[in-house]
């Protein structure tokens, strides 16, 4: 707290806001899903790391303080097998599972007419088929939830709009939108909210690094913000902390928008 204001770094929530819950982040050993990870330990729930690479969760996990709070379950998200015997792991450690975060995405700059076919399934499997496999795997499970379950899925308003040079991306990503809506109708009858958040350019992150820095359009893409600025991974964790407490009880089939209003100036100029 400076000058009686609340700082963005501090805790939106009551401490033990999440006091309880389990959440299976997958992606969760860096970047924005071990920023979530972190804002969900804060606040009381134990975290689930699911990813490809054994290492870095481990090392995260630590991090986060341990398998009191924290472990690790290597999971390749497109291997349906690897995914279901994550999520038992998880429930077998913690005793429930109540949060789902799909996190987990890849992603490379390609114009489409230069993308192989195995290109293209590569990154639909990951991020489309990828988090259909998590919330099939977690549906058993997120119903048991004592407060209700909730899905939260990271997706890009570039879904809406189309993405040049990332259509693989684009495509899996508007089907992760659509699968969502669905699921927020089937499986609202189980007390399980199911949304989306869509980030726009995050700072110190994978996707900015590939996507942007990498090819020298850093400056051009911080202009297409309405904002004039990247966002940081704490602004995402920040709607994902939201959406996951209890405050979003009633929000449901919901994308919530969180980039600096880059869509907007997007279509307006
Ligand atoms: N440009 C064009 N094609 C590319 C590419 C690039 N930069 N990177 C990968 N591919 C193609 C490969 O050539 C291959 O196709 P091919 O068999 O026809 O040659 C296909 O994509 C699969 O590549 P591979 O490296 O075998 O896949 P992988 O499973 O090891 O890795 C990726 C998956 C490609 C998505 C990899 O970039 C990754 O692991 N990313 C995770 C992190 C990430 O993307 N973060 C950003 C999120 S915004």
């Amino acid at each position: 707290m400076m000058n009686g204001k609340l700082a963005h770094d501090e805790p939106m929530l009551p401490a033990d806001t999440l006091r309880g819950q389990v959440a299976f982040i997958t992606g969760g050993g860096t970047g924005l899903g071990l920023e979530i990870a972190s804002q969900f330990v804060k606040l009381g729930a134990r975290v689930v790391l699911a990813s490809r690479n054994a290492e870095r969760l481990e090392a995260a996990a630590k991090d986060l303080g341990g398998s009191d709070v924290a472990i690790a379950c290597p999971a390749d998200v497109r291997n349906y097998p690897e995914v279901r015997n994550a999520v038992e792991i998880a429930v077998k450690r913690f005793g429930s599972l109540d949060i789902l975060v799909n996190n987990a995405a890849g992603n490379f700059f390609c114009p489409t007419a230069e993308l192989s076919p195995n290109g293209w399934r590569t990154v639909v499997d990951i991020d489309l088929n990828g988090t259909f496999h998590c919330c099939h795997a977690a549906y058993e499970f997120l119903k048991r939830s004592k407060d209700g379950g909730n899905i939260i899925s990271i997706i890009t308003m570039n879904a809406l709009s189309g993405w040049p040079g990332a259509a693989h991306a684009a495509a899996a990503k508007a089907g992760i939108l659509s699968l969502s809506r669905t699921l927020a109708v089937e499986w609202g009858p189980d007390n399980i909210r199911v949304n989306t958040i869509s980030p726009g350019p995050i700072a110190d992150t994978e996707g900015v690094r590939r996507l942007y820095e990498e090819r020298a359009r850093a400056d051009l893409e911080r202009r297409r913000v309405a904002l004039g600025r990247f966002g940081s991974k704490r602004d995402v964790a920040n709607a994902a902390v939201y959406l996951a407490s209890p405050f979003a009880n009633y929000v449901t089939g919901e994308n919530l928008v969180v980039d600096g209003g880059r869509w907007l100036k997007f279509v307006t100029q």
